[in-house]
């Protein structure tokens, strides 16, 4: 694991798009593996702007993101879908026909989490896959649990996920209790890895997956068996972590 030390979130945030916008200079048909939830907003932001600039390209990219919610639909503001397009997709030059994310409104979970593995297995992995980490060191909704899940399949979101998650509903109750996500032996296929975290609410779960045991109880802690693995995260996340 490669640690990069940065000040602050909008150090984070530049930085991360710096090595994503490498990544579409540098391969402008890559495939990227795209996440949602607040750590990421920034880098977007920050792509969007160099988008602007003329500095880079998303017209041949393609996108597989982690997850999204069981039961809504694409349309729906709290869905993933939505997320995607409303904070990145609609402010670059990216072919939606290229873009993916689970399909939450299909009900039947096992045809729409085969359905997704086959289109990550025909697209041949992502290039580079850009994660957030879970207060409880969740990777995608891969939870906390007793062995380390392989292909896209439907979780129950633990407590703490929904109760993180709940600030983004009106109400705790208008939380979707299950979601469809990558799992963890998909994002382990990535060509490499770029995970983000910021606040010291993150420290403990950015310690445990650095410094403690592989372990499926912190999902990203298996990212240390990864060969290309960046961790960008600001003084607040790394107060936990020795000093480099
Ligand atoms: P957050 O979520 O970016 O909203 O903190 C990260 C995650 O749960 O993966």
């Amino acid at each position: 694991m490669k640690i990069v030390s940065v000040r602050d979130y909008d150090d984070m945030s530049r930085k991360a798009a710096n090595i994503i916008s490498a990544q579409v200079i540098l391969e402008p048909a890559c495939t990227l593996g795209l996440a949602t939830g607040t750590t990421p907003i920034g880098c977007y932001k920050q792509l969007i702007k160099w988008y602007e600039k003329g500095d880079v390209d998303f017209a041949e990219v393609s996108t597989y993101n982690l997850d999204e919610y069981r039961g809504l639909t694409h349309s729906d503001p709290q869905s993933y879908h939505y997320f995607m397009r409303d904070v990145f997709f609609d402010h670059i030059n990216i072919d939606l026909a290229r873009t993916h994310v689970p399909d939450g409104s299909n009900p039947d979970a096992e045809a729409a989490c085969a359905e997704y593995d086959r289109i990550v297995r025909e697209a041949g992995y992502v290039d580079l896959q850009l994660l957030g980490i879970g207060r409880n060191g969740h990777i995608g909704f891969n939870e906390p649990d007793e062995v380390f899940s392989k292909g896209t399949h439907c979780v129950d979101l633990t407590p703490s996920t929904i109760e993180a998650n709940s600030r983004l509903f009106e109400r705790a109750e208008d939380v979707p209790r299950q979601a469809y996500t990558m799992g963890v032996q998909t994002i382990m296929q990535a060509r490499r890895i770029l995970i983000l975290a910021s606040g010291s609410d993150k420290a403990q779960a950015v310690h445990d997956m650095c410094y403690g045991p592989v372990t499926p109880n912190v999902p990203a802690s298996i990212l240390q068996l990864h060969t290309n693995c960046i961790v960008v995260a600001d003084e607040a996340a790394l107060e936990l972590c020795p000093k480099a």
